[in-house]
């Protein structure tokens, strides 16, 4: 069944906002790099990659349908922070933004009846628990690190053991 152009339009929204997710967590990641914290560089650099797949299967959806796949520029993330816990909570405020992206294309495809972007969206429903479950695991160990380097380093070791 052809797409609505409304359905279309979002899901090209939702694809320049996960690149620039991945924009954003490649930016920490460099500034983590420039800080040391490689462990944080590399679980931010997998995580950019992550994003990308994101983009991608929304990509494949619109390709899949037939429908118009339009990349709009993505915007200039920010370069640095003021501190690790300031990044990651950034992290995770913008991954609870997403989920909220997330859940008005759930409401989008549900009043177009277009059961097979609301089949499509279902994994990322599941995806965004676990996305925001993760940067908010850290940003609370990195509240519990405090001012304690030795905390920090033993965190940026454990970050450094992400797969991907
Ligand atoms: Fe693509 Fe982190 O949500």
């Amino acid at each position: 069944m052809a797409m609505k152009k409304n359905v279309q339009d979002i899901i090209n929204k939702q694809i320049n906002a996960e690149l620039y997710s991945a924009y954003l967590y490649l930016a920490m990641a460099a500034w983590c790099q420039s800080e040391n914290l490689t462990g944080m560089a590399h679980w931010l650099k997998v995580q950019a990659k992550e994003e990308t797949g994101h983009a991608m299967r929304f990509y494949k959806h619109l390709e899949d349908r037939g429908a118009d796949i339009k990349l709009a520029a993505i915007d200039a993330p920010p370069a640095r922070w003021n501190s690790v816990l300031a990044a990651f909570a950034e992290a995770y405020k913008h991954e609870q933004k997403v989920t909220g992206m997330i859940y008005g294309m759930v409401d989008l495809a549900a009043k177009e009846k277009d059961h097979a972007t609301a089949s499509m969206l279902k994994w990322f429903v599941d995806e965004q628990v676990e996305e925001e479950a993760q940067t908010l695991d850290i940003v609370n160990k990195l509240k519990m690190a405090g001012e304690s380097k030795g905390a920090l380093l033993y965190l940026d070791k454990a970050l450094a053991k992400r797969e991907g």
